[in-house]
């Protein structure tokens, strides 16, 4: 992580897609910053794991067994949350992504499902769980994790992962307007790629190096590049930041 100091001691941040990636950069840096954070995945083994090394750094961590997409499991999972810790302060829609890159004409229609349900209801599934905790508490963050797929196109994308996160930041800017009066702030992150290990296995090493050239400082995202935004936008600081979408790319989508 980089130099810049935050502290969010007696915060609860409860982060999706927590097991990899840019979840699991963002949970360390949290709980590294003084929150108890709640790891949410599907992957058992890795998000324990991620989990066990908070701990092991002295951080608060607890993994739950959170499939996005499942409402069930959002309301008990939430509800666990609340009652063991007693508030949320941040939520991090992370989870989301796709695994296959297919044209229009190739995605069936169980792909797009997929892809829509992980990358759009999870997020409103996860909001609606978090939502009356937030009220009651009067205060909050709500991180919506974009992409510049959904801003622009830039290159071939999925078709459901673009539609997605175009989905993504529409209800950040929904999503403002309804908990402004609560003093609730929510906005997104629109990351370029970044290198994960999704998207590495993706993309051969010379599609990630021309992708890197098209952008102004040459190179794709690291995880540590999205994660100061993500504490950033939870931080006091951004306080008067709402319903935006702050896109990180290198410069790769200058508008
Ligand atoms: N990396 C990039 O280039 C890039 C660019 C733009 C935007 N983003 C966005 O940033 C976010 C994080 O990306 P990433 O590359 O760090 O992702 P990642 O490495 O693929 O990690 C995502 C995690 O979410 C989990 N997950 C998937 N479906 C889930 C569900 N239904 N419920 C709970 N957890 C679930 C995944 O588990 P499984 O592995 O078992 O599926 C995985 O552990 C995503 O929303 C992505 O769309 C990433």
């Amino acid at each position: 992580m980089g130099t810049t100091k935050f502290d969010f001691s007696g915060q609860v941040a409860v982060i999706t897609g927590a097991a990899v990636g840019i979840g699991k950069g963002a949970a360390e840096a949290f709980a590294g910053a003084g929150a108890r954070a709640y790891l949410l995945d599907i992957d058992d083994e890795k998000c324990e794991k991620a989990a066990e090394g908070i701990r092991g750094q002295s951080g608060e961590a607890s993994f739950i067994h959170c499939d996005i997409t499942d409402s069930k499991s959002v309301q008990e999972t939430f509800g666990r949350i609340v009652s063991e810790a007693g508030r949320i302060d941040i939520l991090l829609n992370n989870a989301g992504g796709f695994k296959t890159q297919l044209t229009t004409a190739e995605t069936d229609e169980e792909e797009w499902d997929q892809v829509i349900d992980r990358n759009l209801k999870g997020l409103f599934l996860c909001s609606r769980a978090a939502i009356p905790t937030l009220i009651k508490q009067k205060s909050g963050r709500i991180i919506n994790m974009g992409s510049v797929a959904g801003l622009a196109s830039m290159t071939r994308s999925s078709p459901p992962y673009s539609a997605a996160k175009a989905g993504v930041h529409a209800m950040t800017r929904v999503m403002a307007f309804e908990l402004g009066e609560h003093s609730i702030t929510v906005n997104a992150l629109a990351p370029g790629t970044t290198a994960t290990d999704r998207v590495v296995a993706l993309r051969s090493p010379e599609q990630m190096k021309q992708i890197g050239a098209m952008s102004p400082l040459g190179r794709i995202g690291e995880v540590e590049d999205m994660v100061g935004w993500i504490l950033f936008l939870a931080s006091p600081e951004a306080g008067y930041f709402t319903g935006q979408t702050v896109s990180v790319n290198g410069g790769r989508l200058a508008v």
